[in-house]
Parts: C-alpha cells; sequence; structure tokens
C-alpha cells in the first residue's frame, strides 16, 4: 500500500488497507448478535459503513489504524484487527489501543490472537509506542483472552465505567489489559 498505515503480514493472515469489496461482509458481521453481545446494539447498514469509511480513511492518513483481515489462499475479509487511538477522557488516555472484531465463522483459529501479536509489534517497534492498552467489557470473556494470549498484562487499576454507555448497563463496567504491568515500568 502506497499511502498511510503499511500493510503486515503474518503466516496465515494479510493485514490491509480496506477494499470496496469487504462491505458486505463488513455490514454483516455488524448486524451479527453474536458479534455484537458486547455492543449497546447492532449497527445499521448506515452505521457500519460509516464506521468503514473512517477506519479505511484513519489508515490512510494516520500512522496507525484497523487493518482488514485476510485470510491467505482463503477468505478475503474476516473482520478488523489493529491499533486506535481512544480519548475517553480517563487517567490513561488518551491512548493507543489494539482492538479486533471478527464475524463468527472466523473464531476459533487464533487469527485474533495472530493479527493482534503483529499489530502489536508494529506498534511497539515501528511508532516506538511506550505502551499498547486493550480495554473491554469486563463480561467479554473472550477478548480477555485474546489480550492474555497477546501477552498483555490485566491492570486492575485501570478498570473504568465506559463514560459513554449508561451506567447502570451489564455493558458499562470495563477491563483494562497493557502491554506493561505497571504505570511505571
Ligand atoms: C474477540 C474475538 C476476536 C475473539 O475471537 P477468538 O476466536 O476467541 O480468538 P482467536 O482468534 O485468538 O482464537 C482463539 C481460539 O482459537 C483456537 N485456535 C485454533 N487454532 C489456533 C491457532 N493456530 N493459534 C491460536 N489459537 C488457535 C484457540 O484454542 C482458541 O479457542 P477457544 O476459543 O476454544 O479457547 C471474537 O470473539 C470477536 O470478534 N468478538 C466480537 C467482537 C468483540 O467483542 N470485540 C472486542 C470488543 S472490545
Amino acid at each position: 500500500m502506497s499511502i498511510g498505515v503499511p500493510e503486515l503480514e503474518t503466516k496465515r493472515l494479510v493485514l490491509r488497507h480496506w477494499l470496496d469489496e469487504d462491505l458486505e461482509s463488513w455490514v454483516a458481521l455488524n448486524q451479527d448478535p453474536e458479534v455484537m453481545e458486547f455492543f449497546p446494539a447492532p449497527l445499521s447498514r448506515e452505521e457500519a459503513l460509516t464506521l468503514a469509511t473512517k477506519i479505511q480513511s484513519n489508515l490512510e492518513r494516520s500512522d496507525r489504524g484497523l487493518w482488514a483481515v485476510e485470510v491467505k489462499g482463503g477468505e478475503r475479509f474476516i473482520g478488523f484487527v489493529g491499533l486506535s487511538v481512544q480519548d475517553l477522557g480517563l487517567e490513561f488516555t488518551p491512548c493507543t489501543e489494539v482492538g479486533w472484531r471478527l464475524k463468527r465463522s472466523a473464531w476459533g483459529q487464533g487469527y485474533a490472537t495472530e493479527a493482534a501479536k503483529a499489530a502489536l509489534r508494529y506498534g511497539l517497534d515501528e511508532l516506538d509506542l511506550e505502551v499498547i492498552y486493550s480495554f473491554t467489557a469486563a463480561t467479554n470473556l473472550r477478548s480477555q483472552a485474546v489480550m492474555e494470549r497477546i501477552g498483555m498484562h490485566p491492570r486492575p487499576e485501570l478498570a473504568f465505567i465506559h463514560p459513554r454507555l449508561d451506567p447502570e448497563s451489564p455493558l458499562a463496567p470495563h477491563i483494562t489489559f497493557a502491554t506493561r504491568p505497571t504505570a511505571s515500568l
């Protein structure tokens, strides 16, 4: 890719910029209740397309972003994994977060872990970031398992109630992991 964030390659995956042909699959995954279990609601077609445009624009204009994930010799688009800047008005934000959202049929094969390790390497080695965070709903155990598998450290002191969610919602309590085990290292 000539502009913006470079494409990454792992053993089984290509992390690349988004293509128009990804969009139907992207719309569908954002309407799958299982994929969207830990979000306030599935995304409408329009919301999903708007988000895809924003994600691709970040990949072109910034040094970090959410790559479209393609399986080598397999599915052309299984979702995104990557780095995004998060500003939630918390003590540790603005920060760079590693995150993921894959279609249901792509779960259970280690793809999120493989792609996220490459994203962390890019952030720590190429961008020289001191620390990368990841957070998710406290009940999203699959996402937390990815954080553990990629070697991130739980940071219970950075747990928070998501400021953009109803504080009474069961989705509001969030846990935080980081590439560093403590603030001072
Ligand atoms: C979070 C999410 C990406 C995790 O997907 P996942 O499939 O559980 O995670 P991985 O891709 O790392 O795969 C790990 C699983 O594949 C298995 N696996 C199979 N082959 C593997 C391999 N070669 N390497 C590693 N793991 C492998 C692991 O044993 C593990 O199985 P398990 O779930 O039965 O324990 C997925 O659930 C998702 O997209 N959820 C919806 C979006 C979301 O909640 N995002 C986070 C919001 S903050």
